[in-house]
């Protein structure tokens, strides 16, 4: 299946993607791991205000659309079925996508924003697995994980302040496109990460 994976910073959309792709075998397409792996890449060339996608990204900002849309169409161009997570997120990379791909199903993960700080601050990564883990809700049992595990750049509160702010002024236009659409599935993203994996599961199961 095509699935796209919508929500706020925080709401948990890596942690359902890493469990669609083994379930459902498709590609995980993320602009935001993407762009972590290319921090320090040369867009000066590309007229962007900043020299590296490094400067945006710390900031909370969105990097520009250019840089973005070139990278999802290269990786849907190489993906057969995927879930794409951290894109689009403004009108214009939603109009942009639409002559890319279909889609099978748009997820939407509903958190109210005040959890979705109390997530982010506390997130931590393991640098080996890529797997996703919280200090509180979902910390490793295996102390050598977490010995290991590391903060996201962008997990300040202060960033993720504006991170939400770029959400609400961006991307939750982009939420209303598809659901005036009628293709808008809104899942409870509030209940605990296996419970919003069943209505997830449910949900793709049912469109497919
Ligand atoms: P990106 O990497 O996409 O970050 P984001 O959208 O801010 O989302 P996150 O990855 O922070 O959250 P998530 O929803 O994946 O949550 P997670 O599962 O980790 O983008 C980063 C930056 O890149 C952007 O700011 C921008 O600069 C740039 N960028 C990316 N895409 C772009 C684009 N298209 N255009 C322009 N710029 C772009 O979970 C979070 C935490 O909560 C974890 O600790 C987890 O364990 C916990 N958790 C998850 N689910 C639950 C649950 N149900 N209950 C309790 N805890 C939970
Ligand atoms: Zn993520």
């Amino acid at each position: 299946p095509r699935i796209l994976i919508l929500g706020a910073p925080g709401a948990g959309k890596g942690t359902q993607s890493a469990k669609i792709t083994e379930e459902f075998d498709v590609d995980h397409i993320t602009t935001g791991d993407a762009l972590r792996a290319n921090k320090d890449m040369d867009i000066s060339d590309m007229d962007t205000e900043y020299d590296t996608p490094r400067e945006y990204m710390d900031q909370g900002e969105l990097v520009p659309d250019e840089v973005v849309n070139a990278i999802v169409d290269e990786a849907l161009s190489q993906a057969d079925g995927f879930v794409l997570d951290g894109y689009p997120r403004n009108l214009e990379q939603a109009e942009e996508l639409k002559g890319m791909t279909d889609l099978d199903v748009v997820l939407y993960l509903d958190v109210d924003e005040e959890e979705l700080v109390h997530r982010l601050t506390g997130r931590r990564l393991d640098p080996e697995t890529g797997d996703i883990y919280h200090v509180e809700y979902n910390p490793p049992e295996d102390p050598e994980v977490e010995e290991r595990l590391e903060q996201r750049d962008d997990d300040t509160e202060e960033t993720v302040r504006e991170r939400l702010r770029v959400f609400r002024e961006n991307t939750e236009p982009v939420i209303e496109y598809y659901d005036d659409q009628g293709d808008l599935e809104r899942i409870d993203g509030e209940q605990a990460p296996d419970e919003v994996w069943e209505d997830v599961k449910a949900t793709i199961e049912d469109a497919a």
